[in-house]
């Protein structure tokens, strides 16, 4: 009696959950549809990018569960009503696919599931889909001052889609999803196929991802940052041309990462570029500027520029820098439930196999310093360390040691209107289209927690395997056969699709 129908009324969706059996008598006080007062502001509180807030495909209904049954019947009531689930975490995938869909849909937004528990003696923590890095990363630090996470920068960036989507997925040790049949299982349960597809295969092609388990790692309870900005007249593209040859290779307690824009160079308002080396060291100030000397002389970092800290006030920093904040918050800053909008944006990515020439470089800066768009920004951040020591096949996400460092191309905008949106969409894709020569090919590689359509979509969730590669060997590699093997095996009728969900393998279009 669960088959798909056709689409049906979203009046009869709301009744088949009110009439579900078993599920708490709550089920009304967490379901929205369109004509409820409360429909906008849940709908909009985690719309991070603007490109998306005022999209014209809204959801039907949304649905908060307060626990896993609500969810079970919201997936068996949707299939038997013939509408789309979209599945919401923190909300930041950059095509907004977790809130917007061109097919009669439901929003499934896991916003009060954010429970965490972290046990210091065994070093895990168990952590629901619903909880932001910034929650995870301050529960860690009440419980601990030498243990830490290691994933994203962006405090309110959603657990759900950042471990399902990201390089972080070996250190999930178990997980509870509930699957299209509305079944909640475990490690066990779930069996090592579909727990090794959701560890950076996405989420949102394979069920309903309610917690995962995660494996703390140990942290000095002293760490150092710094962040070092050089712009052109500084050197700064001969000293990205060094880090380029050292960061994937450099002590393994080492991250520089650099992010690069424009700015204006003095007050007569000359455009210049700057780069800024933003690094964590897990280690004293003491230990890190003769490693500085001696693998990166060329920046001059000086301990003037380093603040040694705990490994939660390194968080508060690194997300300090990415919201334009001092960085001297108190942890507490963490768990700020309201979101810092970035605007409207754009963002597309790339692997770096070896070291862009010099010239490359140039023209890359140039790029960046004529753009005609508000906010241009590439981001440089570097493989190498433990990411070496993972084979391609061991999880689902499968960009490893065959890359030296990942770029991450963004534009930000805050001008409305269609011609300013072409505008900075045009120049991110020239870009992109400057960067071929220079980057990972056959297939150009792309991370999938930086979503881009731009690299291929498949027709409403449907399309073939072959048609699927297209975009998915960019994700996925070798994985993406396995992948659309686990994808046939456990949502045969390709309930869980969007418009780059993993393709089940029987259908030819
Ligand atoms: P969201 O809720 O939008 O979900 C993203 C995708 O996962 C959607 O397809 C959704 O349906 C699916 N999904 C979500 N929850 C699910 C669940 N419980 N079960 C099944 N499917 C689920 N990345 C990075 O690696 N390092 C970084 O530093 C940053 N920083 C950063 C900053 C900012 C401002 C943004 C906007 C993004 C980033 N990211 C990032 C990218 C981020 O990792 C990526 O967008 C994640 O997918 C976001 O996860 P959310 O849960 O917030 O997104």
């Amino acid at each position: 009696s669960f088959e798909p129908s056709s689409a049906d009324s979203h009046e009869n969706f709301v009744r088949c959950l009110y009439n579900y059996p078993d599920i708490t008598n709550t089920i009304s006080n967490v379901v929205y549809t369109q004509t409820n007062s409360s429909y906008s502001s849940v709908l909009d509180h985690t719309i991070e990018n603007r490109r998306f807030s005022n999209s014209s495909s809204e959801p039907l209904v949304i649905v908060t569960p307060l626990d896993v049954s609500q969810i079970q019947a919201t997936i068996i009531c949707s299939q038997r009503h013939g509408l789309q689930i979209r599945t919401r975490s923190g909300g930041h995938d950059y095509e907004g696919l977790s809130y917007v869909a061109q097919v009669p849909f439901v929003l499934l937004d896991l916003l009060n599931l954010r429970q965490i528990t972290v046990d210091e003696e065994s070093r895990t923590a168990w952590v629901q889909s619903g909880a932001t890095l910034g929650e995870l990363y301050y529960s860690i630090s009440q419980k601990s001052k030498t243990l830490g996470f290691p994933a994203g920068v962006c405090a309110s960036v959603g657990i759900g889609g950042h471990i399902s989507g990201g390089g972080y997925g070996l250190i999930c040790v178990n997980a509870h999803i509930i699957d299209v049949n509305g079944n909640l299982l475990g490690r066990q349960a779930m069996g090592e196929d579909l727990f090794w597809a959701i560890r950076g295969g996405g989420g949102a092609s394979f069920g309903v991802i309610v917690a995962w388990k995660v494996k703390l790692v140990p942290v000095p309870s002293t760490v150092t940052m710094f962040d070092v900005s050089r712009t052109l007249e500084e050197n700064a593209t001969e000293i990205i041309q060094k880090w380029q040859l050292v960061a994937h290779k450099l002590d393994e307690r080492i991250i520089i990462r650099v992010d690069i824009t424009r700015v204006n160079s003095n007050k007569h308002g000359k455009l210049t570029i700057q780069a800024r080396f933003v690094s964590l060291f897990l280690g004293g100030v003491e230990e890190l500027i003769p490693l500085m000397q001696n693998s990166l002389p060329e920046l001059g970092l000086d301990r003037n520029d380093c603040k040694e800290t705990s490994w939660i006030g390194s968080a508060v920093f690194n997300n300090a820098l990415l919201i334009g904040s001092s960085g001297n918050e108190p942890p507490e800053s963490m768990l700020n439930k309201t979101q810092i909008r970035f605007g409207n944006y754009k963002g597309k990515s790339d692997y770096v196999k070896k070291p862009i020439p010099i010239e490359g470089l140039r023209g890359l800066l140039r790029l960046l310093c004529d753009a005609k768009v508000e906010y241009p920004l590439v981001q440089l951040a570097p493989y190498g360390g433990i990411m070496n020591e993972i084979s391609e096949s061991e999880i689902a996400f499968s960009h490893r040691s065959q890359y030296i460092y990942h770029i991450h191309y963004g534009v930000t905008w805050q001008e409305e209107g269609d011609e300013i949106a072409q505008r900075h969409m045009d120049w991110i894709r020239r870009l992109y289209k400057y960067m071929e020569p220079y980057v990972s090919n056959s297939p150009r590689a792309a991370y999938i927690n930086y979503r881009d359509l731009d690299i291929g979509v498949n027709n409403n969730g449907f399309t073939s395997y072959t048609h699927a590669s297209i975009w998915g060997l960019k994700y996925f590699n070798n994985n993406f056969k396995r992948l659309a093997k686990v994808k046939t095996k456990v949502d045969p009728k390709n309930f869980f699709r969007n418009e780059q969900s993993i393709p089940i393998l029987s259908v030819e279009t």
